[in-house]
């Protein structure tokens, strides 16, 4: 690419048989060398000596992906220490050398791809072309976040008048946690961690506890492409302890978080707790849940519109923060779209995502498994149970589930499932369809299938969601393309990949200097 500009990673073709002999084989290496022990990283130093936890892959349970150390709060007093100690000389490192340590990782991860994918289709359940995607977006997210700090190093003029020079530049707030969930296990974790340090502020890496190992193998890449001692300390651990302790820390500027409606608000609660000695407001990044909707029209292009509306459902099992939970389907199309979505869903390939073709892997862990089996049982008794395909009972699986009949006030209709379950709702006309996606709490993605411009148009005004989808699947934002987060219970508005996200993590400062 030419200096200062951006070019998303290539995806794996994996049409071409040789890239599938290529990622069977990784996955065999990868699944060869299982088992390690991963420390803490702090202040550049590993801690062993700590209590592990298995990590496990949702597929094969009885497989140990590798063992992570639990970090204590005093380990957090830490790590927050440590962050503290190393950001003078980080702040003051020139922006060019910080953005050049982010496309050394993002080369690490190219170079590495099929190793990462490897990860993912064993620690989170991935299918191959979801675990290639969640790499393809880490690298963006090193390579996009490089380019937007050197734009935004630049000081900008904000009037020309004579006699005085006027500019606009950032400064780093300071140190930060970042909080990821397990979904997006490289990429968010990797957009969490590299959009604030690139900005010059130091972080305290805090990996989602399903999916610790990925986050160590990210924290040895940083570390392979040059991070300073302390500029980030990686800190696997319980969310209620340790993520609770380092959000409330008095010493703790800002935070980085992704992940569930209830811990995003009680974070976002906690940090309006100003401490004595706090030396800032603490700023919150909080992306949450969402419950999204895709509309089909009585003109939409049902060849388009049924395999979007697959995809979107139950792509890597549902369990994307954008996936499609509620269809709803005008009136004139509904007996015909609902026939031709239900004679599709039998053909959705479900299984073991080692396998290439798998759409439908297994739910993350138990726990999700049994409040996703929960939430299909409070839906049988309200609404009509309309498919339910099988699953391997091995593994963490939910066998993808479609219901019909179903209201705006059933509990299925509501509450975010985050699984392979979809919701399909009747609507009279256009007027009641936007009402009823935007009749939720979340606002993250949404969609319209139709072919009438005034629909489309009116799409445009009046769904009130974060990231809106015309004639096409609702999941699968790329970097700059489609800057990504929602707002009302989906998040605080900011979005992860654009052109203002780094600005979250800094203060913007004004010089005028009578010349
Ligand atoms: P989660 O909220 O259970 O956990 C996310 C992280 O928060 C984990 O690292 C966890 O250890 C930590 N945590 C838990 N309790 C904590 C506490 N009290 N204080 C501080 N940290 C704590 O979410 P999850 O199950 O990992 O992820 C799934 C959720 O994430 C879904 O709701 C999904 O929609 C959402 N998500 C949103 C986006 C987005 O961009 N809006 C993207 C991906 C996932
Ligand atoms: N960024 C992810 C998507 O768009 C969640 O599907």
């Amino acid at each position: 690419p030419a200096p200062g500009s951006f070019v998303n990673a290539a995806n794996t073709d994996f049409s071409q048989a040789a890239n599938r002999e290529k990622q069977k084989s990784a996955l065999t290496t990868v699944s060869g060398q299982l088992g390690r022990k991963w420390p803490l990283i702090i202040a550049g130093k590993k801690i062993a000596d700590r209590d592990y936890v298995a990590s496990v892959n949702p597929a094969k349970p009885s497989q140990i992906i590798g063992h992570w150390a639990r970090a204590t709060v005093a380990d957090a007093d830490a790590a927050v220490a440590s962050a503290r100690a190393a950001f003078p000389k980080w702040r003051a490192t020139p922006v060019e050398e910080r953005a050049k340590l982010l496309e050394r990782a993002a080369d690490l991860m190219e170079s590495r791809r099929l190793e990462l994918n490897a990860l993912l289709i064993l620690e989170a359940g991935k299918p191959w072309i979801e675990a290639d995607g969640d790499t393809s977006e880490a690298i963006d997210f090193c390579r996009f976040y490089a380019v937007e700090m050197r734009r935004l190093a630049k000081p900008a003029v904000t009037q020309a008048v004579p006699g005085e020079r006027c500019v606009q530049t950032w400064t780093p707030r300071g140190v930060g946690v970042a909080i990821a969930p397990w979904n997006f296990p490289l990429a968010i974790l990797t957009g969490l961690v590299v959009a604030p340090l690139v900005a010059g502020n130091c972080i305290i890496m805090k990996p989602a506890e399903q999916t610790s190992v990925i986050g160590a193998t990210l924290m040895d890449i940083l570390i392979e492409a040059g991070l300073p001692a302390g500029v980030v300390n990686f800190l696997p651990g319980y969310g209620e302890d340790i993520g609770a302790h380092l959000t409330g820390h008095k010493d703790v500027d800002f935070i980085a978080f992704t992940g569930s409606r209830a811990v995003g608000c009680a974070i976002w609660e906690a940090a309006g707790r100003t401490k004595s000695g706090q030396a800032n407001l603490k700023k919150v990044v909080c992306e949450m849940g969402g419950k999204n909707a895709l509309i089909i029209d009585n003109d939409a292009d049902l060849d388009e519109a049924i395999p979007a509306a697959l995809y979107s459902a139950f792509g890597f099992s549902g369990q994307k923060c954008s996936a499609l939970s509620r269809l709803i389907v005008l009136d004139e199309v509904y007996d015909a779209f609902v026939e031709r979505f239900l004679s599709a869903c039998p053909a959705i390939p479900v299984g073991n995502p080692a396998l290439p073709g798998t759409v439908v892997g297994p739910v993350i862990d138990p726990d999700a498994q049994q409040k996703i089996l929960g939430l299909i049982e409070q839906g049988r008794k309200e609404a009509q149970l309309a498919f339910q395909g099988t699953a391997p009972a091995e593994g963490f699986f939910v066998p993808p589930t479609v219901f019909t009949h179903v209201k705006p006030s059933h509990t299925i209709a509501r509450e975010e499932i985050f699984g392979p379950v979809v919701a399909i709702l009747r609507a009279k006309d256009l007027d009641e369809a936007f009402a009823l996606v935007n009749g939720t709490d979340y606002a993250l993605t949404g969609g319209l299938f139709s072919r009438s411009p005034r629909a489309l148009e009116r799409a445009q005004q009046e769904l009130l969601v974060g990231n809106l989808y015309l004639n096409r699947a609702i999941t699968g934002a790329i970097v700059e393309r489609h800057p990504f987060g929602g707002f009302k219970m989906s998040g605080g508005g900011t979005k992860a990949g654009g052109k203002e996200y780094l600005q979250n993590f800094l203060f913007p400062r004004v010089i005028v200097e009578n010349v």
